[in-house]
């Protein structure tokens, strides 16, 4: 059976369009059902657009001083979607404890380093600044302690010299694109034979 995905962006949406394109590939099981973002203005919704795929923006905005009403419409909105399985692809809002357990082994998130190493922001900034020699990026099952879910996948990349945050941030950006939709396919392979 085919498995619904949902993605949740915020900005550029790289990673999205290297999801969406993976499962263009009728072999890969699965079809984007909805992007859904917290940001009107993010990039992603356009080229989600081109992509044929349907979108709809919940702006957290609306929302400063109940975030839980926020989390519940993305719980709506995902619902409605028939989403089987949700996508973090640069989504920069954290989801509350509600949501979380709603959708318990059911999120993923990409994040751009490592972990357990570097969790939250400025990742690359930071390995840079610490003298590493490899960074690289994680895709993981998202829990209520930010980016501290199972890891699901990782891969690693060389900290060259002379990298500034941009030149490593490109470099993990290529990893991040081959990563999550190698992952997401496992995860859905393995969803399947266990269910
Ligand atoms: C990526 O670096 C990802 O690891 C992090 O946010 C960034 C999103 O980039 N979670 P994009 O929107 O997919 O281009």
């Amino acid at each position: 059976m085919t498995c619904k995905v949902a993605i949740l962006v915020s900005g550029t949406g790289t990673n999205m369009e290297a999801l969406i394109d993976a499962m263009s590939d009728p072999e890969f099981g699965a079809e984007p059902v909805l992007v859904l973002s917290n940001n009107p203005d993010a990039v992603a919704l356009s080229k989600a657009h081109r992509k044929n795929v349907p979108t709809s923006v919940i702006d957290h905005r609306n929302f400063r001083h109940d975030r839980r009403s926020f989390d519940r419409k993305m719980n709506e909105a995902l619902v409605e979607a028939n989403a089987d399985i949700v996508c973090l692809a640069g989504f920069m809002r954290i989801l509350g404890e509600e949501f979380v357990r709603n959708w318990e082994n059911r999120v993923l998130n990409i994040h751009p380093s490592l972990l357990p190493d570097y969790k939250g922001l400025d990742t690359h900034r930071r390995a840079i600044l610490d003298g590493r020699e490899q960074a690289g990026c994680t895709v993981h099952l998202v829990t209520v302690e930010l980016d501290a879910g199972p890891i699901a996948g990782q891969t690693a990349v060389p900290i060259l010299p002379g990298d500034t945050p941009d030149s490593l941030a490109a470099r993990v950006a290529k990893a991040e694109h081959r990563l999550y939709p190698t992952v997401l396919k496992e995860f859905i392979r393995a969803q399947q034979r266990s269910s």
